[in-house]
């Protein structure tokens, strides 16, 4: 008999590559996703397979953190040995906008499906294990550099809050309910597969585009916040290691080096032989409120204990990335040449229509507070000159104010 996974949010990031892990090592993996009015399985769509064919070992079911009750129907049904918490509203500048439901998702969420989990384990006498998605996000204005196991936390973001009490929660089920309950305090990790509004992806996306004239500008926030990414492939495989390990714990994982947004954003242009200077400028609706400067994680635990270790660095990242991006840029390209769509030189018009062709949407936008549908920054990040060109962009390519309503 297979060993049973069950997976919320298995249509993100890392949900995809987990189950991809999962399945290559035998498991049966069932995935917790919402209905949405489009497809929302782009990420997974490699592995399904037709529930009519033979060995079919993924399945879906619809679900929702916020529905407590589809959660207990689900696990009753699949009878897991292991549950991986992933779902969540994850991005942190909608998270200024949205703290209600975020705290909702990730906070109240995450209790729904501790409850249902010990429930199911007490009434089914089934062993089961529990992983919870914690952030390196929760370190917020950092008490001590790097930051491991024994770090406080203090959090900028109410993603960050909401993320800490969720984290709590996942150690209190462990110590008053003797579940096998671990966090995973995950570091940033990024992949082609990353959601196109964090910053890494929207790098890497926007500078194919300006390679292949498919945009001109790419507007960011505080290009001097530092980060450690990793590559989401590596990681999880250490949330594998933590639910395998002989004792439920909880483990930073990270590479143990941080660059900044502008490190990322060179390194990109650089390897397409690009100058930033010419396309790149600040637009201040992707400022948060509260910002976490910089996080730096140390992983000696998972790698003493777990026998864990990153295999991708931040150039390899970028590589990765662009490498992927250059591929979806060098289609829409073909398409605009053949005439099968027009050219356009914004970015919100442009990627959302070559999302569209991808079957997949498209969220590139502004801040909390700030007005919908004109640029309200436009300075350059490496000098003086872009005020004017930003200001042309913009009055000739107003963005429709519906699209400038969530995080960038
Ligand atoms: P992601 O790509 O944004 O995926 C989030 C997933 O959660 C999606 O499948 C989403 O479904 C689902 N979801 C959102 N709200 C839900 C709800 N109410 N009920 C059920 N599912 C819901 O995020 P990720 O990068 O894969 O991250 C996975 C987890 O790790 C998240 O909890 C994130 O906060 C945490 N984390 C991420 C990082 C990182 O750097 N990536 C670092 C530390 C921690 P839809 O497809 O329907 O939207
Ligand atoms: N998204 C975005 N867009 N971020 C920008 C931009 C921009 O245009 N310009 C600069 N940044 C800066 C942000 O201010 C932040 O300091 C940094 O780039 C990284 O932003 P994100 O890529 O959005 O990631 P994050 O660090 O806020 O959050 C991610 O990592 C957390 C782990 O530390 C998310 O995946 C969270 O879910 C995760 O918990």
């Amino acid at each position: 008999m297979p060993r049973v996974a069950l997976i919320t949010g298995i249509t993100g990031q890392d949900g995809s590559y987990l189950t991809e892990f999962l399945l290559g090592k035998g498991y049966e993996v069932h995935g917790v996703m919402r209905r949405a009015s489009v497809f929302t399985t782009e990420r997974i769509d490699h592995l399904y397979r037709d529930r009519h064919g033979e060995n079919v070992r993924l399945h879906l079911h619809y679900g929702d953190l916020l529905d407590a009750m589809s959660l207990r129907r689900i696990l009753s049904l699949v009878q897991p040995s292991e549950v991986y918490n992933l779902a969540a509203q994850s991005h942190v500048l909608t998270s200024f906008e949205q703290p209600v439901y975020t705290a909702e998702v990730i906070a109240i969420g995450t209790l729904h499906l501790l409850e249902a989990v010990r429930d199911y384990r007490d009434t089914s006498g089934n062993d089961v294990r529990f992983y919870q998605a914690s952030s390196s996000e929760m370190y917020g204005k950092v008490q001590t550099m790097p930051q491991n196991e024994h770090t406080p936390f203090c959090p900028r973001s109410p993603y960050a809050c909401a993320k800490v009490q969720a984290y709590w929660q996942t150690v209190n089920y462990r110590e008053a309910y003797d579940l096998f309950a671990c966090n995973g305090i995950l570091f940033n990790h990024e992949s082609p597969r990353r959601g196109e509004t964090f910053v890494t992806r929207k790098i890497t996306r926007a500078a194919t585009r300006i390679k292949l004239g498919l945009q001109d500008k790419l507007f960011l926030g505080n290009l001097d916040a530092k980060r450690d990414w990793g590559f989401a492939g590596d990681y999880v495989e250490a949330m594998w290691l933590m639910l395998q390990h002989s004792v439920a714990d909880d483990f930073v994982v990270a590479t143990g080096k941080t660059y900044a947004v502008r490190d990322f954003l060179e390194e990109t242009f650089g390897y397409l032989d690009i100058d930033p200077a010419e396309h790149v400028a600040i637009d201040e609706r992707y400022l948060r409120p509260t910002e976490v400067n910089v996080l730096l994680g140390d992983a000696a635990k998972a790698r003493e204990r777990l026998g864990w270790k990153p295999t991708v660095d931040m150039p390899g990242l970028v590589r990765m990335m662009v490498d992927s991006d250059m591929r979806l840029a060098k289609q829409e390209r073909a398409l605009v040449d053949a005439g099968h769509i027009a050219g356009q030189s914004t970015a919100e018009r442009s990627a959302d229509r070559a999302s569209i062709l991808r079957g997949v949407p498209f969220e590139e936008h502004g801040g909390p507070g700030k007005p919908a549908g004109r640029l309200v920054g436009g300075q350059s990040v490496f000098g003086e000159v872009e005020k004017q060109r930003v200001a042309a962009v913009d009055r000739s390519e107003p963005a429709p104010a519906n699209r400038l309503a969530g995080g960038g």
